[in-house]
């Protein structure tokens, strides 16, 4: 029985990855360094903090910045962030998500967000998909980031819904580690190997349907 369905943001609903992409290649560009789409990928599901020591063992510069200097470079970072993210709209979100919402809906499924941004609030306001949740869970409500399950058992929590029946829809490694943790089913949405781990697995939300869902996780 499927009673809540939680949802990553980031790679998941919306296509941010880009946002953040242009932000962290103009810091480590204001640095003297270059910052790949590449390298991008390893920041995927990562917090805040940890995305910027990734970014700067690219530059081989860790080491050169106090924790007050790493604050600064990370606030400048998502102020260029925010400005990409202010200017979204609807027109932004994953291709077959709305539908999928609407559908989880009608199966009268509670509707949560677990995401490790503290800038949730903002792109579910900037792309109208707001009013669909129960209950959202971003990143400055958990002291601990993914893999660690404290984000979806909150997220349950706040629905009132009890972990085994809650299913998690991730497209990052550390977010389907965490569902395991939570004791919670996940679905993995991309293509990539690396969601290897989770109880299922689709390319997108286009043609998916509840009944798709429950069929191919109760089988
Ligand atoms: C998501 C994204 C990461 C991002 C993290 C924190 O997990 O996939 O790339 O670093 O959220 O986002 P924030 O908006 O708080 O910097
Ligand atoms: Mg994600």
């Amino acid at each position: 029985m499927i009673r809540a369905c939680i949802f990553d943001l980031d790679g998941v609903l919306v296509d941010t990855a880009k946002y953040h992409y242009l932000a962290w290649r103009r810091l480590a560009s204001g640095l003297g360094f270059d910052f790949s789409e590449q390298h991008n990928e390893a920041l995927k599901g990562v917090s805040r903090m940890t995305s910027l020591d990734i970014l700067l063992d690219v530059g081989g510069m860790r080491e050169r910045f106090s924790q007050a200097e790493k604050e600064e470079l990370a606030a400048r970072k998502n102020g260029w962030y925010v400005d990409y993210i202010s200017r979204m709209t609807p027109d932004e979100i994953v291709p077959g998500v709305v539908r999928f919402l609407e559908d989880v809906r009608r199966a009268e499924i509670k509707i949560a967000l677990g995401s490790a941004s503290r800038n949730a609030p903002l792109i579910l306001e900037r792309t109208g998909l707001a009013h669909f949740f129960d209950a959202i869970v971003d990143g400055g409500m958990v002291s601990a980031a993914k893999p660690d399950p404290q984000v979806f058992l909150l997220g349950a929590e706040l629905t009132g819904v009890e972990p085994a029946a809650c299913v998690v829809f991730e497209d990052a490694e550390a977010g389907i580690e965490a569902a395991r943790r939570a004791g919670m089913r996940s679905v993995g949405v991309g293509t990539s190997r690396t969601l290897a781990q989770a109880t299922m697995i689709i390319p997108g939300f286009e043609g998916f349907t509840v009944k798709d869902l429950t069929e191919r996780l109760e089988k």
